[in-house]
């Protein structure tokens, strides 16, 4: 795989240990050099996994989907700051002191990325287009959503700004709970800067052999 190709797939990292999340690092850098640390696993062993990765040499992308009163997202973004992670998730639906507190203490160095409508959700394009122009416009520094709106927002919103996606399955695999799924090919083409997989990955027999899917 090109360096330029993997260091644009996030793999999520979602399992329920500390044991099974250093496997799948170990065995997936360098050809993955961001992983996705979500809920359920921040949740079973905390900035533990955090450590563990940027030991590694790799990213963290913290994916907690903030959604609170100001006050308490600025204070966590603040912490996600202290562990150096790449890039984080907030709801845009938060709304605009929710997301401009949380721009107000990011670190230089973390990225701020807006959830619009998740991808497991039915939504029309429109309304994933409002509210990524509204996250933009309140400060952030990108917006993750489905490969069937990017194109949309790239001809729409003309600044720069970082497109992350999800509900990436190669042709023919299962959906899953995703919805709005596309290929890596089809993600890219519409204008992902990142694409994050996940099951086809951690489920593979080979996840290694699998990853090269997503070339
Ligand atoms: O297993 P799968 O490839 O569907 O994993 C997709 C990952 O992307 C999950 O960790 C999920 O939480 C995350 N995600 C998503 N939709 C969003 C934001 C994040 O599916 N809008």
């Amino acid at each position: 795989m090109n360096d330029e190709l993997s260091s644009r797939i996030i793999l999520a990292l979602d399992v329920d240990n500390f044991k099974k999340a250093r496997y799948f690092v170990d065995l997936l850098y360098p050809e993955v050099k961001i992983f996705k640390v979500g809920s359920q696993l921040f949740t079973a062993c905390g900035p533990q996994i955090i450590e563990y990765i940027h030991k590694k040499g790799a990213e963290v992308f913290l994916d907690l989907k903030y959604f609170d009163i100001p006050h308490t997202v600025a204070a966590a973004v603040y912490q996600a700051g202290r562990l150096k992670v790449k890039m984080l998730t907030l709801h845009i639906l938060g709304g605009p002191t929710m997301l401009k507190s949380a721009v107000a203490v990011a670190k230089r160095q973390t990225l701020l990325i807006g959830v619009t409508v998740l991808t497991s959700q039915k939504t029309g394009p429109q309304e994933v287009l409002k509210l990524a122009k509204f996250g933009l416009s309140c400060g952030l520094d990108g917006v993750v959503c489905s490969a069937q709106e990017a194109a949309l927002l790239r001809r729409k919103i003309r600044k720069k700004f970082i497109i992350v996606t999800p509900g990436i399955r190669p042709e023919g695999y299962k959906a899953d709970d995703q919805t709005r799924t596309a290929t890596a090919q089809q993600a890219r083409e519409a204008g992902a800067d990142f694409i994050v997989v996940g099951r086809p990955i951690l489920e593979a027999k080979n996840p290694q052999e699998a990853l090269r899917q997503f070339k």
